[in-house]
């Protein structure tokens, strides 16, 4: 073959390669693998997204699809909480509405059958198991967790077995969308439809179940007003392969990452709403949630003085939730899955956040939705948190 003739051959091999590539190229499908990650020496990420003032925005960044999943070195002592946590409260952890089982069945395939071995092959490996006698062995693939030395079937007998699996392997809650609802304009309403959530931060996510995203937020002050809108919209536009991150955090005055109450406290009236919204689901009763406070008492301000006294500086935690949203490729389901962080107040001062932070709780109430501080318990641990951070 002619030089030049070779040279024109190389570069169509090199074309078509490259084409192949990019037609085969499927963001699901190729994860970018950590060839050396050592989970044990890995140090939880420390998020730190505290502004002096709080304004209440989507604040959403995009987020490569391989790195939806974080571990660190806390994840054999989590996985063992999320199993207890599972084991013990199974009516308020792990649901699935009918609808929803594809997308349950979905996400279980992707994250063990794909997601995990491709990005973590140092903790997950895909092996051929053997069963039945001598004579008739059956061939069954399943995924390897080293670090649990445990086995995972790849395709789960049910979504409500799916989900139970996702939350003993995965130290993150997976909660999983579809548009189950259409707003006046005919553009989707996304609903909460199925969940594995170990660690909700205060809330009941039981009894979230079916609602629209409008409804799941109903407690959380200036959400309709300040973001709903923007939310739907976002929710309803969600590209396929891409994916976005956000964070956030509170202060919680106990340590315990299973919380179905007692981290919020609402003013009634303010953030409450009645009435048919656009994508409600019809005959649902809107979600209460228990109140750590009734600001309609007329003891409250001795109620908050009294649950002041109870604040240990000890007791209380920074937690923060690294939160991301997908829609997941068959089913287009949209899934938000957060993984929480819980930082002790003198690691925090230690590191010298501690005036950042105690600025930031000061500003709970001096952004565009004053009415955090109250929301966020800000009344009764506030002062003490903030003279502890300053000191
Ligand atoms: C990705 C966009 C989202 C944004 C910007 C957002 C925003 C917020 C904000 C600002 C709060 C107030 C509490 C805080 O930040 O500490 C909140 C609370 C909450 N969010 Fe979201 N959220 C998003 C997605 C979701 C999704 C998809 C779900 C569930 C399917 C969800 C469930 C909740 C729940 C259960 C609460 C607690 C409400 C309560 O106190 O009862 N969020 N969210």
């Amino acid at each position: 073959m002619a030089i030049a003739n070779v040279s024109r051959y190389v570069q169509r091999q090199h074309t078509s390669v490259n084409n192949e590539k990019a037609v085969s190229s499927d963001p699901y499908a190729d994860i970018e693998p950590l060839l050396e990650f050592d989970w044990s020496t890995t140090t939880p990420i420390k998020i730190r997204p505290f502004k002096p003032r709080y304004h209440l925005t989507m604040a959403l960044e995009t987020c490569p699809l391989p790195e939806l999943v974080a571990i660190d070195d806390t994840y054999l002592e989590r996985m063992a909480l999320r199993r207890s946590v599972l084991d013990d409260h199974p009516k308020e952890t792990y649901l699935c509405n009918d609808p929803c089982t594809e997308a349950v069945f979905e996400v279980y395939a992707w994250m063990f059958g794909t997601y995990l071995p491709q990005r973590y092959p140092t903790m997950y490996t895909l092996v051929d198991q053997y069963e039945g006698t001598v004579d008739s062995k059956q061939q069954r693939r399943s995924l390897y967790n080293i670090p649990a030395n445990k086995y995972i079937p790849l395709e789960a007998p049910s979504a409500m077995e799916a989900l139970y699996i996702l939350g003993c392997h995965v130290d993150t809650d997976i909660l999983i969308l579809l548009p189950s609802s259409t707003a006046a304009d005919g553009s989707p309403i996304y609903h909460l439809e199925a969940f594995v959530c170990c660690f909700p931060s205060g809330f009941k996510t039981q009894e979230k179940l079916g609602l629209p995203l409008a409804d799941i937020h109903k407690p959380v002050p200036g959400y309709k007003a300040k973001i709903e809108k923007s939310m739907d919209r976002f929710f309803a536009k969600m590209e396929l392969g891409k994916a976005v991150r956000r964070a956030n955090w509170a202060i919680t005055t106990d340590i315990s990452l299973y919380s179905q109450g007692g981290t919020h406290m609402y003013e009634d009236g303010k953030t409450e709403e009645t009435g048919e919204n656009e994508g409600e689901v019809t005959g649902r009763k809107v979600v209460e949630n228990r109140k750590t406070l009734n600001v309609d008492a007329p003891d409250v301000e001795e109620s908050i003085e009294q649950q002041k006294k109870n604040v240990r500086i000890e007791d209380c935690r920074l937690r923060c939730e690294r939160q991301t949203l997908h829609r997941l490729t068959k089913t287009k389901a949209l899934a938000f899955m957060f993984k929480t962080y819980q930082y002790k107040l003198e690691d925090v001062k230690a590191e010298g956040s501690g005036p950042e932070l105690a600025d930031a709780i000061a500003g709970l109430a001096l952004g565009s939705v004053p009415d955090m501080a109250f929301y966020k318990r800000q009344v009764v641990w506030g002062d003490k948190v903030v003279e502890y951070l300053r000191s």
